[in-house]
């Protein structure tokens, strides 16, 4: 007898335990990738909430939905995103297919939309594109509570306007969708990251003035002091921070034409009294902005407290090889918005359950109920059966346990006389209906 046959005969048949031995006998431990999760049942509805309230929000304000591939040329993220960068130089997932060529899993969204705009010459079928999307994303980086290797975002970009106007629209569209899921406590830091007339002589000085407290930072800012100078300034280690209490900020060295944009921005978040904070040491790790920078951060959250952020960035779609555009973007992460929405008590924890379970009695019925189940969904129903052989006591228990809003039990006397009695499972009334007119007693009640 094979090892098996002979658990199955030593064990009752219960596919759980079959399981267990099975990867127990072969030492088959399989487990999904560090940094990555399964979405199960239980948490759908949450997601679900949080989906429909994107797209709404994003119908609002007139975004269209585009979907991109999850994976693209390297280099497409290699020169938008920047060398330097954490996200380049150590957290792609990159690698050779079999032809040789360099594929990465997409770190972020902004890349991809504008490769997208770019080749199928969106700029020329209108002068102003307001994109929107939502997907996974894949980061190589230390898994931690809200941090994770494949993780979610939804995001916008707006191509062809430099409208300090869409600077702010695009902070105002995470926060409704905030709004709507009662997620209430977050808050808009801003900075302008200047223009590259503006910055260079501004990271001239910048770094003058990291060169005399070296000593005094961080090896990491030791490092970036070298290779992306203004990421020092973000940096949460305490020594970083003391050390560069005073160093100049980039909102103070603006030209003419960033410092007016910047203040255009702050007049109109306050036109729509939106509250918000100047940071002027937000950068943010991505090399693409020029102009306005914000993230939104939520006290809810642990050390990774950003909930989005985004920019202006309105050289890049030139830098990827499209004509000139200016444009302006997003990107949130989902992961973060449903740790704040299962802390503050606003997550739905559960999918309503079938409007109607139907409990057949013998194998006739359970078919006639098979088909009548097939017609009423067909209506748009939501509708269960039993497909397990259960008594008429288990049924019911099942409709129960599914939180069904009817029962209708259907045995040979129910078929004979076409009638059935349908009970309202929150009240326990019965009443008699013709089985003919199922969808009516539905609707009715
Ligand atoms: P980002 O700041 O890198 O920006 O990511 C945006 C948001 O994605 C973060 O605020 C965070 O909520 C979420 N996120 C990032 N990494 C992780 C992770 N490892 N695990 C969980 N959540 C994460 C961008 O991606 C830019 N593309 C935003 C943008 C769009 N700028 C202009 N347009």
């Amino acid at each position: 007898m094979t090892w098996f046959a002979a658990s199955r005969a030593r064990y009752p048949p219960s596919h759980i335990r079959y399981a267990t031995l099975f990867r127990r006998q072969f030492n088959l431990n399989i487990r999904s990738i560090r940094g990555t999760k399964d979405i199960l049942p239980v948490e759908s509805p949450l997601w679900q909430a949080a989906e429909e309230a994107i797209n709404q929000v994003m119908v609002a304000y007139n975004y269209q939905e585009i979907r991109t591939p999850i994976f693209e040329q390297t280099t497409l993220f290699s020169r938008s995103i920047g060398e330097h960068t954490d996200i380049v130089s150590k957290e792609m997932y990159t690698f050779l297919d079999r032809s040789e060529e360099s594929i990465t899993l997409r770190p972020e969204g902004t890349a991809s939309v504008l490769r997208a705009y770019i080749q199928n010459n969106l700029g020329e079928q209108s002068p102003l594109s307001k994109l929107y999307y939502a997907g996974p994303m894949f980061r190589q980086e230390r898994p931690q509570a809200g941090r994770l290797r494949q993780f979610h975002q939804f995001g916008a970009e707006v191509l062809g306007s430099s409208s300090p106007r869409l600077d702010v629209e695009i902070m105002l569209i995470p926060q409704e969708v905030y709004r709507r899921l009662g997620v209430r406590e977050t808050e808009l830091f801003i900075n302008s990251v200047g223009c590259p007339n503006c910055r260079p002589p501004y990271k001239e000085k910048l770094v003058h003035e990291l060169q005399k407290v070296y000593d005094k930072l961080s090896p990491e800012s030791q490092a970036r002091l070298e290779s992306n100078p203004l990421r020092v300034l973000d940096s949460k280690d305490e020594r970083d921070l003391k050390a560069t209490k005073d160093v100049p900020l980039m909102k103070d060295y603006l030209c003419s034409e960033c410092a007016t944009h910047f203040a255009g921005v702050q007049s109109l978040l306050d036109v729509v009294k939106t509250p918000y904070r100047i940071n002027g040491r937000l950068v943010r790790g991505l090399d693409y902005y020029t102009k306005t920078a914000f993230e939104i951060t939520s006290k809810a959250l642990g050390s990774q407290d950003a909930l989005a952020g985004g920019g202006r960035y309105d050289l890049l779609v030139e830098e990827l090889g499209g004509r000139p555009t200016p444009g302006v973007g997003f990107a949130a992460g989902m992961e973060r918005l449903l740790m704040v929405m299962q802390k503050i008590g606003t997550a739905p924890t559960k999918q309503r359950g079938p409007a109607l379970f139907m409990v057949g009695l013998d194998d006739q019925s359970r078919t006639w109920a098979f088909a009548k189940a097939t017609r009423l969904r067909s209506l748009g129903f939501p509708v269960e059966l039993d497909y397990l052989q259960r008594s008429l006591k288990a049924q019911m228990r099942e409709a129960n346990r599914q939180e069904a809003a009817h029962v209708i039990v259907i045995g040979d006397s129910e078929l004979r006389s076409g009638q059935a009695k349908i009970k309202d499972m929150k009240s326990g009334t019965e009443r008699l209906i013709e089985l003919d007119n199922i969808e009516e007693a539905l609707r009715s009640s």
